[in-house]
């Protein structure tokens, strides 16, 4: 008999023909994210499940998977998993680090260059038949990242990618993680450590590469919005938990930051009345971080090898904790 595997939403054809020579497999359909009810049912006879970032797995999911040995999320966060109870239980927790490390950093700072250059708005003013000043001395006027410093929140592999595309523009680079990185590894990105308070007030771009926690729940709100520069920008891709949507809306509209630009949300998909879509000083991106031709096929090679070793017993190639 096959073992079953059960996917939450699709995966490329090469990856299913793969799954298929292996598995029993079925593949959800219909409402997106699969209904707590259906995956509730499904997990109950299934050794191996695919998931994504906006399946919610939590502890009474797990709890139903009698046979389940491995949880494969498309997906370099974990947030969505309860990754502690899984150990418990022995089911192992494979994601996708590192193939998509690159593909976000450009993001990140494709958004920085967009929300300091005014593109997408510039974009908005041509399609709306606004375009009514031209060439003038103050017309549309973003602001140069030659010189100006660059804090990154936390110097993993998407933060330092990120670090040395900020280089290459001659921006200055700093940074704070819970622990300095290597001396080499800073010497090599022209990064320096600083504490948070450093970073939130020194930063002209400050950019979150952290993961969503209790800790960092809603870390940037009023508070550090006030304590940031007035002509600074806050760019986003990692998770929209770790910001005050309500409180970010409020600092750009009153313009106590500059600007923002944000592919995650505290609730995805955003709505198009939300106070942030209203407002001209930020970019936003429907969480496409890793969204490349390139990068989504990776991620499903990754995720069907880990769901492969997993289902066997064995450590996924990138695994969570075991
Ligand atoms: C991830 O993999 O966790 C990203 O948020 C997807 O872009």
């Amino acid at each position: 008999m096959k073992k079953k595997v059960f996917l939450t939403r699709t995966l490329h054809d090469f990856a299913l023909k793969e799954l298929k020579k292996k598995y029993q497999i079925e593949i959800h359909s219909g409402q997106i994210p699969i209904p707590q009810t259906k995956l509730r049912s499904k997990i109950k006879d299934i050794d191996g499940l695919i998931c994504f970032p906006y399946d919610n797995i939590s502890k009474e999911i797990i709890e139903e998977g009698k046979n389940l040995k491995v949880i494969s999320t498309y997906s370099v966060g974990f947030d969505h998993i309860d990754t502690e109870y899984a150990k418990k239980k022995k089911i192992r927790v494979g994601y996708t680090p590192e193939v998509l490390t690159d593909a976000t950093a450009d993001m990140a700072f494709s958004l920085l260059l967009d929300i300091a250059r005014r593109t997408t708005e510039g974009d908005r003013t041509i399609r709306d038949g606004k375009w009514k000043e031209i060439y003038g001395a103050f017309d549309y006027v973003g602001v140069d990242l030659q010189g100006k410093t660059i804090g990154i929140l936390g110097l993993g592999r998407i933060g330092s990618t990120l670090a040395k595309r900020a280089k290459a523009f001659d921006m200055k680079i700093i940074y704070h993680n819970r622990k300095h990185v290597a001396k080499s590894k800073e010497e090599s990105l022209g990064a320096k450590y600083v504490s948070f308070e450093k970073l939130i007030t020194e930063s002209d771009f400050l950019s979150i590469h952290v993961p969503h926690t209790k800790e960092t729940d809603r870390l940037f709100n009023m508070k550090i919005f006030k304590k940031m520069k007035k002509s600074s920008f806050l760019i986003n891709t990692s998770r929209g938990k770790v910001v005050n949507e309500k409180d970010l809306a409020m600092a750009l509209k009153k313009r106590i930051i500059a600007g923002a630009g944000l592919d995650v949300f505290e609730n995805e998909p955003i709505k198009k009345n939300h106070p942030l879509v209203k407002l001209s000083n930020i970019v936003l991106a429907p969480h496409i971080g890793s969204s490349t031709k390139e990068t989504r096929i990776k991620m499903s090679e990754i995720t069907v090898k880990n769901l492969n070793l997993g289902i066997n017993g064995k450590k996924p190639t990138y695994s969570v904790g075991y």
